[in-house]
């Protein structure tokens, strides 16, 4: 297949072409590099073996969206362009909804009129809301606490309507519980462009040197060791989920599917500062704070519908993920070039 595949220079993106291409598939990225940079694409090209199809421009530029599916046949698209940040989200909440609908709406436009019909969208477990209910299940009510995460539920509900309106569309949606890790060479990994708000980006900061210590948020959860759980996923295995959910829409009975990717086993922080510690072989410095506004206690996946339908299974430990993500970190400390 010829797959488009929407903020390919990023975190999940980049993973996921090495996968694609090796999985035999011919590929085209589109990144605005709003929050990449280009120097992921040579990694991309050493580690395919080929030299990415990369075009640089901003989905929300619908001229330019029409124009490259006028020019070029695809077969399916993965849509993982998108602003990211919570509190990025919460700050500038305009911005935020104005990206990521707009894109979407731009490129969904633009695969109608070309008769693309088979897209899977990266959406996030944070639209099972604050209130929902461990294991999270597929059918759980979908909510949001911020601009972010509301713009996930909106795009879910804008695709299944569309779904809804012409059932020959097939559409996945993808619940991420947590990715983190790196690919096992250490070429690509997670470089966020600031200061990191999620924990695994932190903690690899810490030991390499350029921040302090880790702040723990909250060490009074109703959790076992009282901090923080949650369904921590390998982007390798997150990326062959999605080739499992591209492969699995051929043969979709309904033109919309939801699909946790998760591991449905929870980890708290304390337990992942030690399995840190270990791949990197002392301790690290860190300190328990107050609680994060707008965190939950706990949060994992029921992962059975995915494995059932798409035989697809998370496999890789917690250990695994810390080991990928120091070798990433300790060889790239101040991330791409
Ligand atoms: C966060 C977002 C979520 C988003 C996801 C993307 C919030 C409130 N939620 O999820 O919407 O989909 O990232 O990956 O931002 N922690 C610390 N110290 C730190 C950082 C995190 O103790 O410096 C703790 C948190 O309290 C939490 C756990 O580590 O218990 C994981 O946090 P994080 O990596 O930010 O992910 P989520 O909050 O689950």
């Amino acid at each position: 297949m010829h797959v488009l595949v929407s903020g390919g220079a990023g975190y999940i993106g980049s993973h996921t072409v090495v996968q694609l291409v090796a999985a035999g598939h011919a590929v085209t990225v589109v990144d605005s590099f709003a929050n990449a940079k280009p120097s992921v694409i040579a990694r991309l090209n050493i580690l395919t073996g080929e030299p990415i199809d990369v075009r640089s421009f901003d989905l929300t530029d619908r001229d330019k969206t029409e124009h490259l599916f006028a020019h070029e046949h695809f077969d399916a698209v993965i849509h993982f362009a998108g602003f990211k940040a919570v509190g990025e989200s919460v700050e500038k909440p305009l911005e935020y909804y104005e990206n990521n609908l707009e894109s979407t709406f731009s490129l969904v436009r633009a695969m109608r009129r070309h008769g693309v019909r088979r897209l899977v969208f990266s959406s996030s477990a944070t639209v099972y809301g604050a209130d929902a209910e461990v294991p999270m299940k597929e059918d759980a009510p979908t909510s949001a606490t911020n601009p972010y995460g509301w713009t996930k539920v909106m795009v879910e509900q804008v695709l299944r309507d569309v779904g809804a309106a012409d059932p020959t569309w097939r559409i996945a949606l993808l619940r991420y519980f947590n990715p983190v890790g790196a690919h096992s060479s250490g070429l690509v990994g997670e470089d966020p462009s600031d200061i990191p708000n999620n924990l695994m980006p932190f903690l690899a900061q810490v030991a390499v040197g350029r921040r302090e210590k880790l702040s723990i948020y909250g060490g009074d959860y109703p959790t076992p060791d009282g901090t923080g759980v949650r369904d921590y996923i390998h982007v390798e295995d997150l990326a062959a989920g999605h080739i499992a959910a591209l492969e699995k829409l051929a043969s979709a009975d309904e033109p919309v599917s939801t699909w946790n990717l998760g591991t449905g086993r929870g980890t708290s922080v304390l337990e992942m500062l030690h399995a840190f510690e270990r791949a990197v072989g002392h301790d690290l410095p860190h300190e328990i704070v107050d609680r994060r506004p707008g965190d939950i206690a706990q949060s994992y996946a029921d992962p059975t519908k995915a494995e059932t339908e798409l035989g697809w299974k998370a496999t890789r430990t917690i250990d695994d993920m810390c080991v990928d993500t120091w070798r990433w970190q300790s060889t790239n400390p101040d991330g791409y070039p």
